[in-house]
């Protein structure tokens, strides 16, 4: 018996970073997904395997000692097989086509196919408790996680989140495109956002940008109801300033910036920064022009629809 999980990735379209301390975000579910398939088997190992690593790891480790690329699937395997009292181990298959390191949610989209996947070879296949366990295994390599990124490749679509009330459904019919190109600079979420929190701390600066951000995702919420695309691009890229202000740009992102507010309605980084992935807002009339701009100067970029799916599970015999 196989049981199969699909996440989408995710766009944050606002509030990055301010999310974690407890400003509201606006948030996308992608249509790129990463598949999870998870099987029993008779020996006492958790064995890993994606298309860049492979590793079997027995049942007694602690998941503290496993290497972080293992990580959290070994704790998700683990709780799982204590939680059931299950006396074989499990093999787990990753299949992704989201490029990781790059503010797209890879790692989130991981824990929930994951969590899901695991829990759901036990029968389990409640949404909430999917989640739940998704972020405590993504907290078991980035402890600050908001949890914004598992919530939103749980449920798809698009959401706004805060840490207090949780995430509630943006009852949008999104008539946009989003394009994303890549710097290819790799970040650590974790280290941007220890950075951040330095910054928080030796100036005001930051609780400033969190309120004016505040009132910035709720006139995005507006915005995006309304469908006003101009206005939209416009928000994302005061967004983009804050972004800059609070030190997670670079000169690279910055001209990848410049270059999709040639043609875009506005554009951002997506995600911790510091590298990664940028979004421009664009439709019908300037997605070829803007996707043009990037593939023009080598940049890797595509486009995505928003997902309205969230996560699938199917077993498998
Ligand atoms: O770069 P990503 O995809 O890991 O996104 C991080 C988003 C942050 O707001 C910086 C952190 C968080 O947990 O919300």
């Amino acid at each position: 018996m196989k049981s199969i999980s699909s996440s989408p990735a995710k766009a944050i379209l606002f509030g990055e970073h301010f999310v974690v301390y407890g400003v509201k975000a606006i948030l996308a579910a992608i249509d790129k997904r990463i598949t999870v398939t998870t099987t029993k088997t008779d020996d006492d190992k958790v064995t890993i395997r994606s298309t860049i690593a492979r590793s079997s790891i027995p049942i007694s480790t602690q998941y503290e000692k496993t290497k972080e690329v293992f990580r959290p699937f070994f704790y998700i395997a683990k709780k799982t097989i204590q939680k059931h009292s299950f006396k074989g181990g499990l093999d787990i298959t990753i299949d992704s086509h989201v490029p990781s390191g790059v503010g797209l949610g890879s790692s989130s989209a991981c824990c929930v196919a994951a969590s899901s996947s695991i829990m759901g070879l036990f029968g389990n296949n409640f949404p909430d408790e999917i989640l739940k366990m998704a972020i405590d295994a993504e907290r078991t390599i980035f402890k600050e996680t908001s949890g914004a990124d598992c919530t939103v490749c749980t449920f798809g679509g698009l959401i706004e989140y805060d840490k207090k009330n949780g995430y509630k459904r943006l009852d949008v019919k999104p008539k946009f495109h989003l394009v994303i190109a890549n710097s290819k600079i790799s970040h650590s979420t974790d280290a941007v956002v220890s950075k951040v929190k330095k910054f928080k701390e030796k100036s005001d600066v930051f609780s400033n940008l969190c309120a004016q951000e505040s009132e910035l995702v709720e006139m995005a919420i507006k915005s995006l109801k309304e469908n006003e695309l101009v206005s939209l691009g416009k928000l994302m890229s005061q967004n983009q300033n804050y972004l800059e202000q609070i030190g997670v740009s670079n000169e690279k992102l910055g001209s990848m910036i410049k270059l999709a507010n040639s043609t875009s309605f506005g554009s951002k980084i997506t995600g911790a920064g510091d590298g990664g992935c940028i979004i421009a807002l664009a439709d019908e009339s300037n997605l070829n022009k803007t996707m043009d701009v990037f593939s023009n100067k080598n940049y890797e970029c595509f486009s995505v629809k928003i997902d309205t799916t969230g996560l699938q599970h199917k077993i498998e015999s």
